[in-house]
This record gives C-alpha cells, sequence and structure tokens, in this order.
C-alpha cells in the first residue's frame, strides 16, 4: 500500500475490505490510503481485487479504467463483454506469462503455495491418526503415508509440509523433471511406466493415458493414509486420476484433499467447498484454500499486484504498454475489444 502511495498513486480502500484478513482501516490509513464507506469502484482508474469484478460493478467503469484480478475467461464471458463494451483495459493473474521477469507478479504460484500448505493441515486434522513416526512406552506408531498426485508449486509445498510433520512421503508428476524437486524434499517420487507428453508445464494427457495412469497408481493410491492431488491442466478441466474403486481400497479413515475440486477434481466425485463420504474415506474437495490463511495469503498477493502494476506506472499515472510480453500475456479486454480467442 505505501508503496503504492510512493509510486504517486492515490489509494481508496472501502471500509471494512481487510477485515477478514486480519488488516484494518487503521492500517490502511496509517499507510497513506483514504477509507471510504462506499465502494470506490466506480470512481477508481484502476480497480484491484482478488476474485473478478461482478458484472455490476464493471457495469460502472469508466472507459480506459484498469482492472487487475484473478479470472478465467472461460468462466466469465458475460464480465468480459462487460468489460469490452466499457472501454475498459483488464488484466487476470490466470494468464500471466510464466517468464522470469513476471515471477516477482506471479499470483498463481503464490496462491498454489499457500493452498498446498494448507491441504496438508486439513489433511491431517482431518485423519483419525498420527503422521509423524512415535516411539513410545505403549508401543511404536508407524507414520502415516502421504501420497501428492502433481508436483507443481502446490503440490512441492504440500509434500515439503508433510515431510516437516513426519509423514513419508511419495509422489507423481506426468514431468518426468519434478523429480528431482521431489526428491530433493526428502519424498519417493514414482517412476511410473509411462511416456507423458510434457514439457515445463503438463499438456492435457490422451485419455489412454490417463487409463494406464489409474491403473499404475492405483495400488499406491489404495496404501496411502492421505491423499492430496493438485494436478491442474491450465484452462481446462483436471485430469481424474483417482476413482471411486481406488478410495475402496484405501484403509478406513484415509482422506483425501483434492485441490483440483474447483476444476471438476482429481477426484470425478469431489465436490468443491464440501467434504463427502465415499464408503470410510473423506474426500474434502477444495475451494479456494488461501482464503483460510488470509494473512499471507494476502500479504503475497499483494506484493504480486505491487509488482505487476509497477510494469504500468509511468510518472505516477497508471498507462499499461501491451508492447510489453508481460502486460500482453495477462491482458484480456482493451480498446473496446478482447485480446484472447475465449475456448
Ligand atoms: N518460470 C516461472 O516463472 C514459473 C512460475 C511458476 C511455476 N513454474 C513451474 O511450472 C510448473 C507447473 O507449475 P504449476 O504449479 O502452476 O502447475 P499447475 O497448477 O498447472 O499443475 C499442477 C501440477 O500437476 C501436474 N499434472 C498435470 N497433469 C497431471 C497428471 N495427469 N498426472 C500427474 N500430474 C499432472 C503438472 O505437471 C503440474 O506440475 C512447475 O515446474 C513450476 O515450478 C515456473
Amino acid at each position: 500500500m505505501s508503496s503504492l502511495v510512493d509510486a504517486g498513486l492515490t489509494v481508496h480502500v472501502q471500509e471494512g475490505a481487510g477485515r477478514h484478513a486480519h488488516a484494518l482501516d487503521a492500517a490502511y490509513r496509517a499507510a497513506g490510503a483514504t477509507v471510504t464507506p462506499e465502494d470506490p469502484t466506480a470512481q477508481s482508474d484502476v480497480v484491484v481485487s482478488v476474485q473478478p469484478l461482478t458484472v455490476h460493478q464493471a457495469g460502472l467503469l469508466e472507459p480506459g479504467t484498469v482492472t487487475i484480478s484473478f479470472l478465467q475467461p472461460a468462466n466469465e464471458r458475460e464480465l468480459l463483454g462487460v468489460y469490452r463494451d466499457r472501454g475498459v483495459t483488464s488484466f487476470s493473474f490466470d494468464l500471466l506469462p510464466r517468464v522470469t521477469r513476471a515471477q516477482s507478479a506471479d499470483a498463481l504460484s503464490s496462491q498454489a503455495l499457500v493452498a498446498g500448505y494448507r491441504a496438508v493441515l486439513v489433511a491431517a486434522e482431518r485423519l483419525p491418526r498420527f503422521l509423524p513416526m512415535f516411539t513410545t512406552a505403549a508401543g511404536t506408531v508407524p507414520p502415516a503415508k502421504v501420497l501428492v498426485l502433481g508436483a507443481g508449486v502446490a503440490g512441492l509445498q504440500a509434500i515439503a509440509t508433510a515431510r516437516r510433520l513426519g509423514a513419508v512421503v511419495e509422489a507423481y508428476d506426468v514431468r518426468k523433471a519434478a523429480g528431482e524437486e521431489v526428491r530433493s524434499l526428502g519424498a519417493k517420487f514414482l517412476e511410473l511406466d509411462l511416456e507423458a507428453q510434457s514439457g515445463v508445464y503438463a499438456s492435457a494427457q490422451s485419455e489412454e493415458f490417463l487409463e494406464r495412469q489409474r491403473e499404475l497408481i492405483g495400488r499406491h493410491v489404495a496404501a496411502s493414509d492421505v491423499v492430496i492431488t493438485t494436478a491442474a491442466i491450465p484452462g481446462r478441466r483436471a485430469p481424474v486420476l483417482v476413482t471411486t474403486d481406488m478410495l475402496k481400497a484405501m484403509a478406513p479413515g484415509s482422506v483425501v484433499v483434492d485441490l483440483a475440486a474447483e476444476s471438476g477434481g482429481n477426484y470425478a466425485g469431489s465436490v468443491a467447498g464440501q467434504e463427502v463420504w465415499v464408503g470410510d474415506v473423506l474426500v474434502h474437495g477444495a475451494l479456494n484454500l488461501p482464503s483460510s490463511m488470509p494473512v499471507h495469503a494476502s500479504r503475497l498477493y499483494s506484493r504480486n499486484v505491487l509488482n505487476l502494476l509497477k510494469l504500468m506506472v509511468v510518472d505516477g499515472s497508471v498507462r499499461p504498454d501491451l508492447g510489453d510480453e508481460v502486460l500482453d500475456g495477462c491482458c484480456l479486454t482493451h480498446d473496446g475489444r478482447i485480446r484472447k480467442e475465449l475456448p
């Protein structure tokens, strides 16, 4: 906040906006912002939010207003139409190019880190047994076995957290390159007899591939006390990696946390924001886990926003140059048109 003020911008925050993240109005005032009782959206040149604006809010924007938020284009066609018609320049963190220069603005990564950490805590809390090993006078408790499917930013953080809590961890990713990172965290990388089509980022695999993957992964799921699934394909439905038969083969009381629940689920029966029992196994469909750890999720997000905005500020005013590859990559609407092909 103070960095934006130092950059010459005037910052308005709606009263109580930070309450759930324990950021009080007084703290915003102390950082140089004006706290307003009404929603300041319509009067602003730049509107920053976590979730996309509502269609109603978008309808109040002046031409040339800049908006920054997460925004999945396929889910927000109506909103994009309003942005286009009102001449709004909108940016989405979901489309930020993952080039080195944009790393400090990479909100997908910062929030995935929070989600991966949190997923393990959710699982640990729901699990009716210890994660670490204990040797006691009453006998030895073996460590819990945790399987992490998808070893991107969230998966790696889940592995690190589960390891810190003393679990024995296995992980799998279609990107073989993830193996080194998994092993460096003290977990075992599953080498499946499968040839994935993959580069730095996973591409969608064929249904035959996924079928074979499910066959090979089934016994690892069955042997685990906790499964955390994080596998995603940007802009597409998440691949189904876990089946009901696999869950039925797990020990009673086992827990699955599906971080891909919002994009269809790595288990097809996951429901985002709900816990469902499949026999004696609990499936937690994660919904916006970062919001359950708002202090650090917000702190990291605010840094990402600041670093994206810095690319747009010229002499104290916000003037995005779409010749910049980072801004070009994540700009959805500008000058009365939608700039990306909608899936
Ligand atoms: N250069 C940069 O600026 C930058 C920034 C962020 C991430 N990255 C890298 O990008 C990669 C992916 O990051 P992410 O966390 O955003 O990924 P993501 O959220 O898109 O997907 C999560 C993981 O699921 C995996 N996955 C997809 N289909 C799968 C399947 N069928 N089975 C198993 N796993 C499957 C993906 O390979 C990925 O690792 C990581 O290597 C990360 O370190 C680079």
